[in-house]
């Protein structure tokens, strides 16, 4: 449970976000990749920054990977973890986004309520749900980290898939089907989306 501070009071800052947005000529954007672990999320959300930069545009990405480096390396996966992994990334991209970012977040975030609690941070519009539909056995056979044989090995625990849920998005803004397409026109049809 978290412990919260008394006392506490929301400060008012004169710089608001539409501001910061302005002088940057843009729409701050939350896009949320969701996806099994090896689904394709960081290559489709890196092939999308590229082409959203080379527009112009001023980007972020948030990475599983990356950001348990840093910020959540306190973290493992448990659902517990992975519950607190989430909520941090989400407040994180919501002051990205205040800061007028255009913000790409690229987690497994398996659970629904945690994928909600984020949307409902952001304005409506402002958040993009992104699922990156492969389904099991086509990342297990890509296994490109070799994490799927391991945990079926059991050297893995509450491994994404094997012995750890993912609730599959119900009504994601996109869903991109990694099967029938590739990552570039995946890409594509994300830039889409943004600037139709
Ligand atoms: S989560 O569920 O959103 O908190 O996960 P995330 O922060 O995106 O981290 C996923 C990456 O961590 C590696 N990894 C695991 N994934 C799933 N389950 C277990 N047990 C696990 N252990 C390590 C894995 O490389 C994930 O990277 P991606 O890019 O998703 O394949």
């Amino acid at each position: 449970a978290l412990r919260r501070a008394g006392n506490i009071h929301w400060q008012h800052l004169d710089v608001d976000k539409a501001a910061r947005a302005r002088i940057k000529g843009q729409q701050p954007r939350v896009l949320w990749f969701t996806g099994l672990s090896g689904s394709g999320k960081s290559t489709i959300a890196n092939l999308v920054d590229k082409r959203l930069h080379a527009l112009g545009y001023h980007t972020f990405i948030l990475d599983g990977d990356n950001v348990r480096h840093g910020l959540n390396k306190d973290l493992g996966f448990t659902d517990e973890d992975r519950v607190e992994n989430i909520r941090r990334v989400a407040e994180v991209a919501k002051l990205m986004s205040d800061a007028g970012l255009i913000v790409l977040v690229s987690f497994i975030s398996p659970f629904r309520a945690e994928r909600r609690m984020a949307r409902e941070l952001f304005a409506p519009g402002e958040f993009v749900e992104v699922f990156v539909d492969t389904p099991l056995a086509v990342a297990e056979k890509r296994d490109v980290k070799g994490l799927y044989a391991k945990a079926r090995a059991g050297q893995l625990r509450n491994f994404t898939g094997i012995d750890s849920p993912y609730e599959e998005p119900e009504a994601a803004e996109l869903s991109l089907d990694t099967v029938s397409d590739n990552a570039e026109r995946l890409a594509q049809r994300v830039i889409d989306f943004l600037t139709q």
